[in-house]
């Protein structure tokens, strides 16, 4: 259906008219009810959080690549296409497996600057000064997404890595039209990007975005043509790295040459469990994503949730109770697994979380000012976005990528055209005051040069009787372990297929607050009011997660769940 090479006029008018049709697909997605039955791919299936990125990552597949070649093109495709997460200024986490049966995740988390220290977000007072955390050139982490899809190329690429750039060098060149949902996030942010950018960046107006206006982005087609010319080296020194350096140094960063040059994505061992009969491959640390998932399934597997059925009080309950002794055990042992040593098989043991989980009671809530950490045995021996691609010869690939904040610090590289993560707010900038998620942390998770920061992101295969059955992912911060176990139990506990299991309302509780976050619709009056009697506080959120998932169906073909509470696309063929 895409075209990603245009060579010719023809094929240029082509192009043009192909975002356009782009575009009314996802108004008319917007306007009319929602898929309860996914896009279905007969051979292979990518869902992102755009059609733009999904197309492209399709096209590759058709043209012979496999899913990492498809991930990687999608990965650059976001960061042309979805600024606000998608990036080459952030980093993020891949989940793989082989149809070989090999299983493996890289981790291109971004690091802290050498510069970095724990007390930089604290005045002469000791006071938490959260904005430089958040926003501006101090919240920014050393950026490890073009690294991890070198890595990433480098071992299981099979298409030459320029052929997987170009496409996203032609859409920033040519413009790509925004969506009604992207043109509303736009407009929202324009005060924030006069404040902390020293130029008119592309997504400057004075006038509010409009569905289907175009931006073109030449900058970062340049940054993008350094890219795929110079390989890693083409961001990491060079031009691009001497534009980086410079924006840091216009006011008050601190990333240098010798951090971007030094900076190194790492292959980790995948967290893996077992929950009714199936093998999760997920995130390990620096991702707080995969043990807490792990803990939660395991608390979840003694109990008939099936039969007490979806969004039930008594599911809601024993949901919300797991999850805050969980976040409890994320915010205290959790960290970054290079710089200290993380109980990570201790909270994976079953007996642990057994005890763990043993004081839950289903006639009242436990108030979260009862709860701290679980006791550890001594050791014998610690704004964001998700694609999840299948290829036709059974590959699986699932990438949690991030900014952190929508636009992440709201700073666009000047002459480099893209926007820098403000990931150091995943740091525990001071014991015991909240981040932006409301996530509390401690000593594990504090900031040390060239640490890299807790994260939640929880890239997720699931496997049954050795066969790929699912892949699984989502943006939303704190939220996205709680969604992805959702998502997790309503395909395997209640029977819902992959975009039935996507569409329906989630809820979260992340121990503090101490409150279970509902979307509108998710409860009934009646299970509310019972919540509310066991002594759960309930509030009301918007839209919780975005998730970009695939589940394979007895007979073998794809099911896509692309989220609805975006402009997320399952493309398959
Ligand atoms: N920046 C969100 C996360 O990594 O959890």
């Amino acid at each position: 259906m895409y075209i990603y090479i245009a060579k010719s006029n023809i094929v240029k008018q082509l192009y043009h008219l192909i975002l356009c049709i782009a575009v009314l697909t996802s108004c008319t997605t917007h306007n009319t009810s929602i898929q309860s039955s996914g896009t279905i791919g007969n051979h292979a299936l990518v869902s992102s959080a755009h059609p733009l990125a999904s197309a492209i990552g399709l096209e590759i597949m058709k043209n012979g690549g496999n899913a990492i070649d498809a991930a990687i093109a999608t990965h650059f495709a976001l960061a042309v296409v979805y600024p606000q997460a998608g990036n080459i200024g952030g980093g993020g986490f891949a989940v793989i497996r082989m149809n070989y049966g090999t299983i493996n995740s890289l981790d291109f988390r971004e690091k802290a600057p050498a510069l970095a220290h724990r007390e930089m977000y604290l005045n002469a007072k000791g006071q938490l000064n959260d904005m430089q955390s958040t926003h501006g050139l101090m919240a920014s982490g050393v950026p490890g997404a073009v690294d991890g899809m070198f890595a990433l190329h480098q071992k299981y690429g099979t298409l030459p890595m320029a052929e997987l750039i170009e496409p996203s060098i032609e859409m920033a060149q040519r413009g790509y039209a925004l969506t009604p949902l992207a043109a509303e996030l736009l407009n929202t942010k324009q005060e924030e990007f006069q404040t902390y950018n020293r130029w008119s960046t592309p997504y400057h107006s004075d006038q509010d975005w409009q569905a289907g206006d175009t931006i073109t982005q030449p900058d970062l087609a340049l940054t993008l043509e350094h890219i795929q010319t110079n390989g890693r080296n083409g961001f990491y020194e060079g031009i691009v790295a001497d534009q980086i350096v410079a924006e840091m140094q216009s006011k008050n960063g601190l990333i240098s040459h010798a951090d971007l040059k030094n900076y190194q994505s790492v292959w980790r061992k995948p967290i893996t469990g077992n929950y009714r009969g199936h093998q999760i491959i997920s995130m390990a640390p620096p991702s707080s994503g995969g043990v807490a998932l792990i803990q939660l399934l395991q608390g979840t597997e003694g109990y008939p949730i099936a039969d007490w059925g979806h969004n039930s009080t008594k599911t809601i309950h024993l949901m919300a109770e797991l999850e805050r002794r969980v976040y409890a055990d994320r915010a205290t042992y959790l960290g970054d697994p290079d710089f200290i040593n993380l109980p990570v098989d201790q909270l994976l043991d079953p007996r642990y979380n057994e005890q763990r989980f043993s004081d839950i009671s289903f006639d009242k809530a436990t108030p979260s000012a009862l709860v701290s950490a679980g006791e550890i045995p001594p050791s014998e021996s610690p704004e964001t976005t998700h694609l999840s691609i299948a290829d036709a010869d059974g590959n699986a690939v699932a990438i949690t990528t991030t900014l952190n904040s929508s636009f992440g610090n709201k700073v666009m590289v000047k002459g480099a055209g893209f926007f820098l993560n403000n990931e150091m707010d995943d740091f525990s900038s001071k014991p015991g005051s909240p981040n932006q998620f409301g996530l509390i942390g401690g000593e594990a998770n504090a900031i040390a040069p060239h640490k890299r920061m807790l994260s939640s992101m929880t890239p997720t295969i699931v496997t049954y009787k050795d066969q790929l059955k699912m892949i699984v992912g989502t943006p939303g911060g704190s939220t996205i372990i709680t969604s992805v176990y959702q998502t997790l139990l309503n395909v395997i506990d209640h029977g819902m297929g992959m975009q039935e299991a996507v569409n329906v309302k989630r809820v979260h509780h992340q121990w503090y607050p101490d409150e279970i976050r509902v979307e509108s619709d998710a409860l009934t009056e009646n299970v509310q009011t019972d919540l509310a009697q066991l002594g759960h506080q309930l509030r009301m959120t918007d839209k919780i997660g975005r998730m970009d998932c695939i589940l394979v169906l007895p007979d073998g073909r794809l099911e896509g769940g692309a989220d609805p509470r975006g402009d997320n696309t399952a493309l398959g063929y």
